[in-house]
């Protein structure tokens, strides 16, 4: 069966076709809506949407003619029903909706962040379930127990802002240009270590909840004791200090509730799924532990319609008639 995949919960457009039968997905094309976002330093809702309106028909052409497939090769549609910006979602639920009502296929309600979850296994074949997920994105910061596709148990969460959201946040006070996720973690793998410390919050709170929008603070109260020292332009070596220990403090707290994690579930292997999931030195510290440890590849870290596609694949059974439909913009997972 050829599932096709649509993702618009955010900043991304996203779409593509899987084949369920070989489990292998066969185009995907994305369109990235971040230039337009830079000029106001986040994402506007209203922009997103109508961005998303113009982007969802030329992609999917584009997508089907990457494949050699038509419409009428398509046995069912899947999109991300949420969370996510509620006219984000709506403008590709509605065009999932009405593109399956044409051509009478069912369309299957996706949860995007069980397409993050799952997206390793697009590049990823060695993955067994049961597993310990770090699904690391702008929006959440979890720790989960996945047992099979659809069971999942939340160990742990970030009680306030999610890793993605701590790292654009510090990058914004830190006057880089909006994501700054990506470019913080660049400059702090120029700085160097130990020139600044900041706290791990919540290291040893013995449980797997997680915080850091303290960090973020503690990264301003540094920033302004420089800016004493050096006026407002940081010297771009104290800035990469500030970066690099920032980053630190991000990963030895994800570190040590993933392995704390580890030690009570019994779990051998470590799925990691998000944004945050590109970053370089998460990587390094994940794979010092004592697991199998796997990353989507690059290209499935951040917002796309292949691990929605993927993800709807493997709800086949969910699948129903087009029609009425709803977005739910608050949802979880479990
Ligand atoms: O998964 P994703 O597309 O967003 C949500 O669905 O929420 O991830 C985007 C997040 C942003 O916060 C971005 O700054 C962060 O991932 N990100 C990174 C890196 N690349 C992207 N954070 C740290 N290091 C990176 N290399
Ligand atoms: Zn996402």
């Amino acid at each position: 069966m050829l599932v096709f995949g649509i993702e618009s919960s955010c900043d991304e457009t996203g779409v593509a076709l899987f084949d369920s039968d070989s489990q292998t997905l066969l185009a995907h094309t994305l369109h990235t809506q971040m230039a337009m976002h830079a000029e106001y330093g986040g994402v506007v809702p209203e922009l997103a949407s109508r961005d998303h309106i113009r982007r969802l028909v030329p992609l999917t052409n584009e997508c089907l003619q990457k494949a050699g497939k038509t419409y009428a090769d398509i046995h069912a549609i899947g999109y991300t029903q949420g969370p996510g910006l509620g006219g984000a979602l709506l403008t590709g639920a509605a065009f999932a909706n009405a593109l399956a009502f044409a051509l009478n296929i069912p369309v299957i309600e996706v949860h995007h962040l069980e397409g993050h979850l799952l997206s390793p296994f697009l590049s990823e074949k060695n993955i067994r379930f049961p597993f310990l997920a770090l699904l690391v994105s702008g929006g959440h910061t979890q720790i989960m127990a996945v047992e099979a596709v659809g069971k999942y148990t939340l160990l742990g969460e970030s009680i306030d802002d999610a890793a993605g959201e701590a790292f654009d946040k510090t990058a914004k006070l830190l006057g880089l240009p909006y994501p700054g996720g990506a470019k913080l973690s660049q400059l702090a793998e120029l700085g160097k270590d130990g020139a600044f410390d900041f706290p791990r919050p919540m290291i040893h709170s013995g449980d797997f909840e997680m915080s850091f929008s303290g960090l973020k603070t503690a990264v301003l109260t540094a920033v302004n004791q420089e800016r004493q020292k050096y006026g407002d332009r940081l010297p771009e070596s104290v800035r990469n200090d500030i970066c690099r220990a920032f980053q630190t403090a991000v990963v030895d707290v994800l570190y040590s509730k993933v392995k704390a994690a580890l030690g009570q579930t019994g779990f051998t292997q470590v799925v990691v799924a998000g944004g945050v999931g590109a970053n370089a030195a998460l990587r390094a510290k994940l794979k010092t532990l004592n697991a199998e440890v796997f990353f989507p590849a690059h290209e499935w870290c951040t917002d796309n319609g292949a691990m929605i596609a993927y993800a709807a694949a493997q709800h086949l059974d969910k699948a129903h008639q087009a029609g009425g439909f709803t977005v739910k913009p608050r949802w979880r997972l479990q």
